[in-house]
């Protein structure tokens, strides 16, 4: 039985005191979060204060993006030790506004796998195809491409302790999400391709979520679905409403 896994994506919103508010907000229920697994992954300048808001919730926080030096001459930058001593477990990799507003290449997000991996921060690594690739039906090669090339030189026993995320790019912020069969289908696939190359503990043991405009109202669909094991959700989980419905949903699975 894999543990279902909510992310809270929360890209570039909440100033660090609307963040501290949402996080002291959220409610108790340390059951819930034992059943299904929370992580809120605030911007960077908010991650002190979230950290210490949720500490002893049983929910989780992750960073938006990381380098995957330690340290060094790379203004801009934060490193995986930063993420940790600012109270990170986990951190989203290879999201596909990274990939796309600021070029990131799967060799790159391959560089920070890795570097989280060693750092002791479990990955949540994105992959999705764009409407036109979908439309020329190369869904499966760009999932594949993305998935392999992200993950070049990575053992199996650390593929089973990470997260992948399948989130189609014409699905996120869009509205438009995907349906919860094509979602299953493309992610049953992405199961198939770890365990073609990783083995079948792998296959079975990875956490695969779906994301692109999940909300209270269509997450039960997702959830239900045989190999998908939670979800991203972006624009719904900047209220705490709607979050905890979707978190809800997940834990009456
Ligand atoms: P969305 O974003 O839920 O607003 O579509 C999801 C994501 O980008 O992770």
């Amino acid at each position: 039985m894999r543990l279902p896994i909510i992310g809270a994506n929360w890209k570039m919103h909440k100033t660090i005191r609307e963040a501290e508010s949402f996080a002291a907000e959220f409610p108790a229920d340390a059951d819930l979060y034992r059943k299904v697994e929370v992580v809120i992954f605030p911007t960077f300048t908010a991650l002190a204060v979230v950290g210490n808001a949720l500490r002893g919730t049983g929910i989780k926080m992750g960073a938006q993006n990381m380098h995957f030096e330690t340290k060094g001459a790379f203004t801009g930058e934060i490193s995986p030790n930063m993420l940790l001593d600012a109270g990170c477990s986990y951190v989203l990799l290879g999201h596909s506004e990274r990939r796309h507003i600021f070029k990131e290449t799967n060799e790159f997000i391959n560089k920070k796998v890795k570097a989280a991996l060693a750092h002791g921060l479990v990955p949540i690594l994105c992959i999705g195809e764009t409407l036109e690739e979908r439309q020329n039906g190369r869904t499966e090669d760009v999932c594949k491409e993305q998935l392999l090339g992200s993950l070049t030189d990575i053992e199996a026993r650390d593929i089973t302790t990470m997260v992948v995320a399948y989130e189609p790019v014409w699905a996120i912020g869009t509205g438009v999400n995907a349906t919860s069969q094509d979602a299953e289908e493309t992610i049953a696939f992405i199961r198939r391709i770890i365990h073609e190359k990783y083995g079948q503990k792998a296959g079975e043991s990875v956490r695969i979520q779906y994301g692109g405009s999940v909300k209270p109202t269509n997450a039960r669909e997702y959830f239900s679905k045989e190999n998908i094991d939670g979800a991203l959700v972006g624009g719904a989980s900047l209220e705490v409403d709607s979050l905890s419905e979707i978190i809800k949903s997940a834990g009456i699975i």
